[in-house]
């Protein structure tokens, strides 16, 4: 057959464009090298950019992310064990060393005792209850749905009426690139302003271990992260209801999209770089015992020397007993700020095997904790405790 060149041109670039139109987006995730042979078979992966033996980053197709997450699940019973990068220059910086700040400005002694005393009575295990309660009312709160906003904005609105009296106080939507908000509380500080400690947890919930229709299933999450929110707004009540005026500033957050991949936190640590974040507290999962020692301590992806802090702590204010543990993985949004070179802990209800087995399905209720939240209230009793005695 004889095409006249024009032709021919106008159908390469027909072909061309198709191609084009059809190019699914890729993203970049890091994951842990012993998972990559599994990946491949699975042909998830397009092609793996750098590795250094332990850690890999690797490109996929972003429409795959939700069945690497489930592949991860069921291969290595690690929950998405993954971490999400839209673009290489971000993704390659998990081979950075981070930067280390800790010790440079902060005081971690131990020096408030009355007045951390006073407050540690005054945590309210009902009030903590109503949290939960409302927020695993909402079918779910993927971060893709309506109601993944709404409950978003639940959570903006009650912090608002809680703080409505305060002129130091302000309370604002982060927007991300999907459907679901961060929701940021902000005490300035009367003296440090410059100084920022951050409180947060995940607000989103997911739902399902099959490929499909995650999205919509039930997800009530009240542990998986109801319980971390319901801890920090406790902690947000508390400051409130004894007029406490921070020197430092103070960040309460509530995070999008953690559970798939981290990516509300990532956002917001990044947009924090260059800023005096001096210290992170991660609350994700408190209200289920799962092991006879009541915290443990994560201790990857954390700072030693803050956590070590967090130990004393547990130790004077909390009368709980500890242990440290490892994830194994990015596993909460502690990661997000580690990553982004800022000091974060993250305490947790259980060692790690022992973690409230419910999670990321319909059956994560508060009935599961009897329909109590007294494991929480130890979380809050650190909470206070971390606030008081980094504020100084
Ligand atoms: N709360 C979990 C993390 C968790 C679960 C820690 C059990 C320890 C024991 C968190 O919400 C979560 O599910 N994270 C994701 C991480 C991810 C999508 C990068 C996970 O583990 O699947
Ligand atoms: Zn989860």
């Amino acid at each position: 057959m004889f095409f006249p060149l024009k032709e021919l041109i106008l159908i390469l670039l027909f072909m061309a464009g198709n191609a084009f139109a059809s190019t699914p987006e890729k993203v970049f995730i890091s994951v842990d090298a012993d998972t990559l042979s599994i990946l491949k078979k699975e042909k998830f992966i397009s092609y793996v950019p750098k590795s250094d033996g332990k850690v890999a980053v690797v490109e996929v197709n972003k429409a795959d992310i939700e069945k690497i997450s489930e592949v991860m699940h069921s291969e290595f019973h690690r929950c998405g064990g993954f971490m999400f990068h839209e673009s290489y220059s971000d993704a390659k910086n998990v081979f950075e060393p981070v930067l280390k700040k800790d010790s440079l400005f902060v005081d971690y002694s131990i020096n408030r005792q009355d007045l951390v005393s006073s407050y540690l009575g005054q945590v309210d295990e009902k009030k903590i209850i109503e949290v939960i309660e409302k927020l695993s009312s909402y079918p779910n709160r993927h971060y893709k749905n309506k109601t993944g906003l709404a409950s978003q904005r639940w959570i903006k609105s009650y912090w608002t009426k809680l703080t409505k009296k305060r002129n130091d106080i302000s309370v604002k939507e982060f927007k991300h690139s999907w459907r679901q908000s961060s929701v940021i509380l902000t005490i300035k500080g009367s003296k440090t302003p410059g100084e920022i400690i951050v409180f947060g947890g995940h607000g989103d919930s997911i739902s399902g271990s099959r490929y499909g229709r995650r999205q919509d299933n039930r997800a009530p999450g009240a542990d998986d992260n109801a319980s971390g929110i319901a801890v920090i707004t406790e902690l947000i009540r508390l400051v409130v209801a004894n007029n406490y005026k921070p020197q430092r500033t103070l960040k309460f957050i509530s995070y999008a999209a953690e559970e798939v991949g981290l990516r509300g936190s990532r956002d917001v640590a990044n947009s924090l770089k260059g800023r005096d974040v001096i210290g992170v507290i991660q609350f994700d999962m408190t209200n289920y015992k799962g092991s006879n020692n009541d915290i443990t301590l994560v201790s990857d992806f954390t700072s030693s020397e803050q956590n070590r802090f967090l130990a004393k702590l547990i130790d004077r204010y909390v009368g709980a007993t500890w242990s440290y543990g490892r994830c194994g993985y990015a596993c909460s949004d502690h990661a997000s700020w580690n990553q982004a070179g800022f000091t974060a802990s993250f305490p947790f209800e259980a060692q790690i095997r022992n973690a409230n087995p419910h999670i990321h399905s319909s059956r994560d209720t508060l009935d599961k904790s009897e329909y109590g939240a007294l494991h929480a209230v130890k979380f809050a009793k650190l909470g206070i405790s971390y606030l008081l005695e980094m504020d100084q």
